[in-house]
């Protein structure tokens, strides 16, 4: 028997929302029939800019990628208003989260995060050896800064803050953030996890990027999954003070960015005007989403984010079975929550009228 480490073993594996093309060959769906609101994806493609930088990019990919990513550096500096070497590019956000988890871990050491919240912060964490401390969030499903700043102490390495949460979609202010990074010790890095930070209306909201600027255990992760429309591409960034990343990039894999990736990821930050009009309608959509939730009588948590926390009440086996019925995949959680992405006016009807179908027999479940 090989000798896979002990903690390792004890994983149980991502579960990512189960792909289109699986619910249609399992349930006998024709694959447009299907809606997908579980994994928090767009669900607009990319922007036609980057569908044609990336097509005339693909002539090209007998050659390694840029492994510094200078063009989309340079891009992304120019967009942020910052230098490119306070700008780090990954294979996806999640890449980034795990070579953070990587070079700050090892045994000994703990992660703070909150929970639940982005389940990459504990595959992560185990992975490179070291122990999670998950604090739970407030009764009101958001980060209780003071109990996860109570949980460090000097074992901790990293700490993890998902703003909007994932799967609440709730946020803390930035004034909180500012206040908590204060009283986190100097050695202790802040990962402030901005996955859903381009869909935030809240007023009290603002980037991390000029904390991650001034304090050097301060680091921002974004990515161009979500809004930018590019989950499959797999492009993620973060900003950082130039030493942090200049030392957390050498437990990056060499070439993790495709070059498609870096064309696909730079055409799209040019597409200011259209990106502003998705957040729009992804706005309304949430407003409209949350508005028929309430009027249901049903819990949910007010989302800043592409995405609503809510209550069914029943399994995760009976809920999901119940959607993907009528052609819908959900995210259940624990305790009778799921997670539903923002679609399209159309998909959102999808959802809506499912719902009306089967709430009553969740619930009672
Ligand atoms: C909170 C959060 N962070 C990071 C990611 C990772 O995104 P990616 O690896 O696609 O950049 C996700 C994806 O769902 C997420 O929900």
């Amino acid at each position: 028997m090989i000798r896979i480490r002990k903690d390792v073993r004890s994983i149980t594996p991502y579960r990512p929302g189960r792909p289109i093309a699986e619910v249609a060959r399992e349930y006998g769906f024709d694959m447009s029939a299907i809606v997908k609101l579980a994994s928090n994806e767009s669900p607009l493609p990319p922007v036609r800019q980057a569908m044609a930088a990336m097509a005339e990019e693909l002539g090209a990919i007998n050659r390694y990628p840029d492994n510094d990513c200078h063009d989309l550096r340079l891009a992304l500096a120019s967009h942020l208003g910052i230098e490119p070497d306070q700008t780090w590019v990954g294979g996806g956000s999640s890449e980034l989260l795990r070579v953070i988890a990587s070079a700050l871990g090892g045994e000994g050491t703990t992660a703070v995060y909150a929970w639940p919240s982005f389940v990459v912060y504990r595959l992560a964490t185990v992975v490179a050896g070291a122990t999670p401390r998950e604090v739970p969030l407030t009764t009101d499903h958001v980060h209780d800064l003071d109990a996860m700043r109570a949980a460090i102490d000097d074992t901790t390495t990293v700490v993890y803050v998902c703003n909007p949460n994932n799967p609440t979609g709730s946020h803390v202010s930035s004034e909180e953030i500012a206040r908590f990074v204060d009283g986190v010790p100097e050695d202790v890095l802040v990962v402030v996890d901005e996955a859903y930070g381009e869909y935030v209306t809240a007023e009290d909201y603002h980037t991390a990027v000029s904390l991650a600027l001034s304090r050097s255990n301060v680091i921002v992760t974004r990515t161009f999954s979500k809004v930018y429309g590019l989950a499959a591409l797999r492009v993620g960034y973060a900003i950082a003070q130039p030493e942090t990343i200049t030392e957390l990039r050498k437990a990056q894999a060499p070439f993790s960015v495709t070059s498609v990736g870096q064309v696909g990821a730079l055409a799209s930050l040019s597409a200011v005007d259209e990106i502003g009009r998705r957040v729009g309608e992804n706005a309304d959509e949430r407003s409209r989403m949350e508005a028929a939730f309430a009027d249901r009588g049903l819990e949910y948590v007010p989302s800043q984010a592409n995405f609503v926390y809510l209550r069914l009440g029943a399994s995760t086996a009976a809920t999901t079975e119940a959607f993907i019925r009528h052609g819908v995949i959900l995210r259940p959680f624990g305790e009778g929550w799921v997670r539903v992405s923002i679609g399209t006016h159309q998909e959102n009807d999808r959802f809506l009228a499912a719902l009306d179908a089967e709430r009553h027999r969740l619930a009672s479940n």
